[in-house]
């Protein structure tokens, strides 16, 4: 470890659970701080709103892991195979994040979302249905885990029988876990994903439908707009990230409802208070945190800090979320807060793709989780909700009960 770093202790229960004292005294330290994260990743944590906006648009700061310096994360990369899966959007910066995000943006605008109101509806009652006559329920495995995988699927054309297997695999890969990764198994999961999408590319290929992965194969086959390693990242991307985020941001928001009763009564005396009560979730306790990674590609000064070429800067987005000089009141959730525009789906060229579906998955499941399950209560202590650890942040299950 570097001295003068502070451990992100993952292992730590305590932390795990309620991580946001640590934030805050990062915080007050330091506009930038010197972290260790598990134990095995050094990175500088940009901790203030105003710096990590600033960052977040900041053309020095690279997404692509080949500019970082850490042997370690260098070493974490798949030594075969997931390399390419690695060629996607999110790790890349212009031009081909440009040319690679323009292939699919218009599957994602707020309008194109809206048209699948009626399905993600219909998907979230089905699995409701299922649970309500018994009066209890894991709000993870039953409701907030299924869903999002249900919507991506059908989005991509995706048979939704194979999500067993692609959703252990993305989980090995983009959750990290208290321990650092083993490399070995996350290099095995990148090789079984990489040889899911490929076929899935092939089969499709073979019969196209009215699907977004339809309309990837023809944009590579008609037009060559991407290379067939594109092609696999792509489709690895978009079932990865709008996965775990917002399975977090669901069972996360019923949480937060749950152990905070008069923001949940003003909500049920209002559901017009949703939209906004969605963003305050992503705000108090946003799915990505500590925050977002980047790579210095020469020596880049923050907010008076010389971060060294080839550093990985950590933008704490879920720790500027709580800055009181951008929220008043930070460390309340007050779900009719104004003004609100929180770092939870980043900021700039990279700012996330799927928020319009991500804000309408989480509107409908949480309305209709409410609606449905009568006298909703948690079925542990507040204290007893079991978090995830690693970067993802969200309820690992969420007993519950109601009136069936
Ligand atoms: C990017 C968060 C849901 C697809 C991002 C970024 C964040 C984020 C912070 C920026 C990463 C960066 O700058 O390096 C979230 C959260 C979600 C969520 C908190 C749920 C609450 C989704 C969904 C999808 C999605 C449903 C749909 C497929 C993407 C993609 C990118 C991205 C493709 C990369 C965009 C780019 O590099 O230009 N997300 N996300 N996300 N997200 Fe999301």
């Amino acid at each position: 470890m570097t001295e003068g770093s502070v451990p992100l202790p993952y292992a730590d229960p305590a932390f795990v659970a309620d991580p946001f004292p640590l934030y805050r005294q990062l915080r007050e330290d330091g506009p930038v701080r010197r972290v260790v994260i598990a134990g095995a990743l050094d990175a500088w944590v940009v901790t203030r709103y105003e710096d990590g906006l600033a960052a977040l648009s900041d053309s020095r700061l690279s997404s692509d892991v080949r500019d970082a310096s850490d042997a370690r994360l260098l070493r974490q990369l798949p030594t075969s195979g997931g390399e390419s899966l690695m060629g996607n959007m999110l790790r890349s910066d212009p031009p081909d994040h440009t040319r690679l995000r323009r292939l699919v943006s218009k599957a994602f605008t707020a309008h194109r979302v809206a048209g699948m109101r009626p399905r993600i509806q219909a998907i979230a009652d089905q699995l409701l249905d299922a649970v309500a006559p018994a009066g209890r329920a894991d709000l993870v495995a039953d409701f907030a885990l299924p869903l999002p995988v249900t919507v991506i699927s059908e989005l991509l054309g995706v048979p939704l029988d194979d999500r067993h297997d692609f959703q252990r695999w993305t989980n090995r890969i983009v959750t990290r876990g208290a321990e650092p990764p083993d490399p070995a198994m996350v290099n095995e999961a990148y090789q079984h994903m990489r040889a899911y999408v490929t076929e899935l590319v092939r089969a499709k290929r073979a019969a196209p439908g009215d699907d977004l992965l339809s309309g990837l194969i023809a944009a590579r086959d008609e037009e060559q707009r991407l290379t067939e390693d594109e092609l696999v990242a792509m489709v690895f991307l978009l079932l990865a990230a709008g996965h775990i985020t917002t399975v977090n941001l669901i069972s996360g928001g019923i949480a937060m409802l749950l152990t905070h009763p008069a923001q949940l009564e003003l909500l049920r005396s209002d559901p017009e208070l949703l939209p906004g009560a969605i963003e305050e979730f992503l705000r108090y306790d946003g799915p990505v945190s500590p925050g977002i990674a980047r790579f210095a590609r020469e020596d880049v000064e923050i907010a008076g800090v010389t971060v060294p070429r080839g550093a990985t800067v950590l933008i704490g987005s879920a720790i500027a979320d709580r800055d009181p000089a951008r929220f008043p009141d930070p460390e309340r959730l007050d779900i009719t807060r104004q003004d609100n525009a929180h770092l939870a789906f980043g900021h700039g060229i990279h700012y996330c793709l799927g928020a319009p579906l991500a804000r309408l998955e989480g509107q409908i499941a949480i309305a209709a989780a409410l609606r449905r399950l009568p006298g909703l209560a948690l079925a542990v202590a507040p204290d007893e909700i079991r978090w995830r650890p690693g970067g993802l942040r969200g309820p690992e299950s969420l007993p519950v009960t109601f009136t069936p």
